[in-house]
């Protein structure tokens, strides 16, 4: 009897998704009729829902799939198998633990293993199903960078790519204009979306969640930009960013089943803090929000994610379970996913990037000359 997997992508979407699902079902298809690849649509909710929504993949459906962004078979943020929420009759929402409900379906269904494409919320949930004894491998996706088994994710450097050319487009009208421009960019508690994008940006200034920030620091910075009121300045930040002694700065989630709070709007304190310390040259924020996941992934990232979905299958072909495909030292290999989910990949502060940042002139919020 055919062999069959079960894809999920779960958390934020992010380019290279579904050349992930291409790699996984093409790599199957080369093992002619003995796999069978389903994929649960919305992440687990699929499975989980009253009506299951499961659907086959076969070389026709991601004939072409490289290319687009988000992924096909939808993704979520919110609950998962144990925190499914239920909405009650008078209304509310409740959240139920339906991780069994969907082990029972997952066998009734003659499934022979989970591979679950999604970023360390995602993971977790890999490491408690195997925990409840479904066989899962893990594929770690997002765009922030920020899981520390793998020296890269797909989809981080079209992040970068997309954050770079907003950059390169906004320095034209800064410099025009005489103008202070404040890029706001994504990345949760991690500075890698921002940092690569200002080495590769020029930008003047660079701020992110590892190094809290002065705003006296980034005044003195913006006045070394000007002459006679002529000048511009470049300041990329990150969503987490925090002012030393501050908090980040964001939303409680309003969503069902949203557990993280909604960074954003860190530019705009920035801006307000500038003001306040007597900056008179025209300061204009923009934030870059999901244009950064949006769209066709770059060609490293269609590359690496092919590698990282061929290589989840072979580890379900060899039942080598519970591990997560990663990329380190230039190869594919895995790591446990208990060891996946461990700490999150942040940077450091003396990382040899922001060396280099800070030699060529970009100023990180925390000099006190
Ligand atoms: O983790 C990816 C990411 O894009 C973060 O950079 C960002 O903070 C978050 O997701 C935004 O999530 P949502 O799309 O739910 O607002």
């Amino acid at each position: 009897m055919a062999k069959k997997i079960l894809v999920a992508t779960g958390g934020g979407d992010c380019p290279g998704l579904n050349a992930v699902i291409r790699g996984i079902v093409k790599r199957a298809a080369h093992e002619g009729e003995d796999w069978q690849v389903f994929g649960c649509i919305e992440s687990f909710n699929g499975i989980l829902k009253d009506n299951v929504e499961i659907v086959p993949l076969t070389e026709e459906t991601v004939s072409g799939i490289h290319v687009k962004g988000g992924t096909i078979i939808k993704t979520t943020n919110k609950g998962g198998p144990f925190h499914f929420p239920v909405r009650q009759p008078d209304g509310s929402w409740k959240m139920e633990d339906r991780s069994q409900l969907m082990k029972k379906r997952f066998e009734n269904m003659g499934f022979d293993a989970i591979i679950n494409i999604g970023g360390d919320g995602s993971q977790r949930i890999s490491l408690d199903l195997l925990n409840i004894g479904i066989p899962v491998v893990g594929v770690p996706k997002t765009i922030d960078n920020d899981l520390s088994s793998t020296d890269f994710t797909f989809g981080f450097q079209t992040a970068v790519q997309i954050a770079t050319e907003a950059v390169d487009k906004l320095v034209t009208t800064a410099e025009s204009h005489n103008r202070v421009f404040i890029m706001e960019v994504m990345g949760r508690d991690a500075g890698w979306i921002a940092l690569h994008t200002a080495i590769a940006g020029g930008a003047d200034v660079c701020i992110i969640p590892e190094i809290p920030y002065h705003p006296e620091a980034i005044a003195r910075k913006i006045a070394t930009r000007y002459k006679n009121g002529m000048g511009f300045c470049n300041i990329v930040i990150a969503e987490g960013a925090k002012r030393v002694g501050g908090d980040v700065v964001g939303k409680a989630p309003t969503a069902v089943g949203d557990q993280h709070i909604k960074l954003g709007g860190v530019g705009d304190v920035l801006k307000q803090e500038l003001l306040d310390l007597g900056v008179e040259h025209d300061i204009r924020v923009t934030v870059l929000g999901h244009l950064q996941r949006g769209g066709t992934p770059m060609a490293y990232d269609r590359i690496l994610a092919t590698e990282f979905g061929v290589k989840a299958f072979d580890l379900v072909k060899e039942k080598k379970y519970g591990n997560l495909v990663v990329y380190r030292n230039n190869s594919i290999s895995y790591v446990p996913l208990e060891e996946a989910v461990k700490e999150p990949h942040l940077v450091k502060p003396d990382d040899f990037l922001v060396t280099t940042a800070r030699a060529v002139g970009v100023a990180f919020g925390d000099e006190t000359v």
